[in-house]
């Protein structure tokens, strides 16, 4: 049985110190919120904040504890630069590591670019959300997010507590 994505909202969480300030143009969370409303999640939010964990921070839990965001899908700051600090917000926002999509989006990626050992992105459970980071490159977030697409529906339904066979589709 396929799961009707409608039902799960979105958001899409860009971090760039140079994009909240307006000096740079951010592709990579439009791109997403593109992909997600195509993909037919209902669409709840979009945000461009600075670097800055405690900033990260309040906006996942935000999102998570007041907005009921089911699927926080973020972009940037996960790599090794002083300011990349993405990981750092994530570690005090999730209450679950799922390392297997970090795991697996690292893997595919490096068949692709050998930098993709520098991104230090995190996926995780708050409550009944699931928070994945992404790298900050439009070429990066597309590349990542197509790895973890299609169990994404699954994941979801399996955080709210739902029933369905882990087996088919
Ligand atoms: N993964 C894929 N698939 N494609 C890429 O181009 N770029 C890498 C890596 N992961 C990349 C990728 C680079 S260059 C960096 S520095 C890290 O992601 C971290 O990116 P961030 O600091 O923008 O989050």
């Amino acid at each position: 049985m396929t799961i009707d994505t409608s039902r799960f909202s979105f958001a899409v969480l860009t971090m760039s110190d140079k994009g909240s300030r307006g000096e740079r143009e951010d592709t990579s969370g439009p791109y997403l919120v593109q992909l997600f409303r195509k993909l037919g999640y209902t669409e709840k939010a979009y945000a461009v904040i600075p670097d800055k964990v405690e900033q990260i921070r309040e906006k996942l839990i935000a999102w998570v504890d007041e907005d009921k965001v089911d699927l926080i899908i973020t972009t940037g700051g996960t790599g090794v630069a002083p300011t990349d600090v993405t990981p750092e917000a994530m570690a005090d926002v999730i209450e679950k590591e799922i390392p297997g999509m970090a795991e697996a989006m690292r893997a595919e990626s490096l068949k692709k670019t050998p930098n993709a050992v520098l991104s230090r992105a995190m996926a995780g459970i708050r409550g009944r959300s699931l928070i994945i980071n992404l790298p900050g490159s439009e070429k990066a977030a597309r590349e990542n997010i197509a790895v973890l697409v299609p169990s994404l529906a699954h994941a979801l339904d399996k955080i709210q507590g739902g029933t369905s066979d882990c087996g088919v589709g």
